[in-house]
C-alpha cells in the first residue's frame, strides 16, 4: 500500500568517487530522513580526520570504528539515509547487517576510468595516495563482487546527472 511507512534505511554504497555524498544530499530533499555520512560522523565523534586516524591507528582500527557506526545506525528504528564509506563491504559482519530486511542497498557504480578522473585531485583518501590509478583499479577488482553481492539495486553514474540518479533511486524506494 502506497501509504505505508517505510521502516527501512536507505543505504548508499559504492567505491570512492561514485557520488554517494552528493546523492545523499539530493535525497534529503525528497525523503524526510536524517542523512548520515558515516565517515563524517566518525570524524566528529573521534575529533580526528580519517587520514589522521589511518596514520595514527591504522586501517583496521578505522574499520572497527566504521563497523560500530554502521551497526549503531542500522539498529535504529527511525529510517536514515546512510552514506557509507567505500570500504564498508570489506567486513563480512557489515555485509550481513546491510543485507538485513531493514535496509535497501543502492550500489552506485562508475567505470574505473571515471573514478580515476574524479579522484585525481583527492588528498583525503589514504588508500589511494601515491600511484592512484593503479590503486583504484586494484581496489575495484578486489571489491567488485562484494558490492554486487550486497546490492539490492546497482546504478551506473557515469552518464547521469545527480537529479537523474536521485530519481532512479526514488523510483525503487
Ligand atoms: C574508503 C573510502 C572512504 C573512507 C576511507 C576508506 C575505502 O570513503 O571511508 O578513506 O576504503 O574505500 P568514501 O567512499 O566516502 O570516499
Amino acid at each position: 500500500n502506497s501509504m505505508s511507512v517505510h521502516k527501512k534505511h536507505l543505504i548508499l554504497m559504492g567505491m570512492m568517487g561514485t557520488g554517494k555524498s552528493t546523492i545523499g544530499q539530493h535525497l534529503i530533499q525528497y525523503l524526510q530522513y536524517p542523512a548520515i555520512d558515516l565517515d563524517q560522523w566518525i570524524e566528529e565523534k573521534e575529533q580526528q580526520t580519517i587520514p589522521s586516524i589511518f596514520e595514527e591507528f591504522g586501517e583496521s582500527y578505522f574499520r572497527e570504528l566504521e563497523s560500530k557506526a554502521l551497526k549503531h545506525f542500522l539498529e535504529q528504528s527511525q529510517s536514515h539515509i546512510l552514506i557509507t564509506g567505500g570500504g564498508v563491504i570489506l567486513r563480512r559482519e557489515n555485509r550481513e547487517w546491510m543485507q538485513k530486511e531493514n535496509g535497501v542497498v543502492f550500489h552506485l557504480t562508475a567505470d574505473v576510468e571515471t573514478l580515476i578522473q574524479r579522484l585525481e585531485q583527492d588528498r583525503n583518501r589514504p588508500l589511494i595516495q601515491g600511484d592512484k590509478a593503479e590503486k583504484i583499479r586494484r581496489i575495484w577488482s578486489e571489491r567488485k563482487s562484494l558490492y554486487e553481492s550486497v546490492a539490492d539495486y546497482s546504478i551506473q553514474t557515469d552518464a547521469c546527472s545527480p537529479e537523474a540518479i536521485t530519481a532512479e533511486i526514488l523510483s525503487h524506494w
